[in-house]
């Protein structure tokens, strides 16, 4: 009866063979033990394996800080970095300073979230006169992009316009950004004339309108665009 139920439980009893499985197993811990004796009980280094450069994150250079940008001038103008709250105040703005064009859909938020350290305002007495919104291209390496700027109607033509594109361009070379680009419609010839002064050349495009080298449906269809670019 007793037979029957160690077998039913699978009971095997030790065999002579497995005397000399831990025969072997003894031997091995006592040649381990040699050896550690010997190495003077130094366990190997834990060393990492190189990591895979492909697997690593890029490491970005850090961008110059320049938040803390702020330019008083003599006739009582401030030259400062962007805020996000700037962002609703140049809303405010663009249909007026664009001759009654409504770009309002150019400029999302994001931009005055993100960008503020490129970016730049001109004020007097709290009133906005001047803006400027750049970035250094994230995927472009040498390159830095004005995507708008805006002058106060009643301060145009005294260089305000050109002294924020300065202010760019100095970041710009602080960063390693040689090439600058920024975009117009060809309706607005101001714009285009401006640039030209500055010393942008416009690109090559796909068709010409009133003169301009332009390429067509740009940001949506039928929205031609002049595309300006600069080494500095
Ligand atoms: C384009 C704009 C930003 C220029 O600003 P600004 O302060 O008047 O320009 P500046 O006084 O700095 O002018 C710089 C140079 O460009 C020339 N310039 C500026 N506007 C010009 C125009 N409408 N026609 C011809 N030349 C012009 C100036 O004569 C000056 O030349 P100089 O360096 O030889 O003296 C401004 O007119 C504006 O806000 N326009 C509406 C918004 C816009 O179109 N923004 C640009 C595209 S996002």
């Amino acid at each position: 009866m007793s037979l029957i139920k160690a077998n039913s439980c699978n009971f095997k009893p030790i065999a002579p063979m497995n005397i000399n499985v831990s025969a072997k197993r003894w031997l091995r811990l006592l040649c381990r033990s040699a050896i550690l004796l010997r190495s003077g009980f130094k366990t190997p280094s834990c060393v990492p394996p190189p990591a895979d450069p492909r697997t690593q994150p890029e490491v970005l250079k850090p961008l110059l800080m320049v938040n803390d940008m702020h330019h008083n001038f003599p006739d009582g103008l401030q030259l400062r970095n962007s805020k996000p709250t700037d962002h609703a105040r140049s809303i405010n703005v663009l249909k007026d300073w664009w001759d009654g064009r409504d770009l309002t859909w150019m400029l999302p938020k994001l931009f005055l979230n993100h960008f503020t350290n490129t970016s730049f305002v001109i004020e007097k007495d709290g009133e906005l006169i001047a803006f400027l919104i750049g970035f250094l291209s994230p995927a472009k390496p040498k390159e830095g992009y004005i995507h708008f700027a805006g002058v106060h109607p009643d301060y145009r033509g005294v260089g305000k316009g050109k002294l924020l594109y300065q202010r760019f361009f100095e970041i710009c070379k602080e960063n390693q950004r040689d090439t600058i680009r920024a975009c117009t419609s060809p309706v607005n010839k101001g714009s285009i004339e401006f640039h030209k002064m500055i010393g942008f050349a416009i690109t090559k495009g796909n068709a010409e309108v009133d003169g301009y080298q332009v390429t067509l449906d740009y940001n949506k269809p039928g929205d031609p665009k002049v595309l300006f670019e600069i080494r500095i």
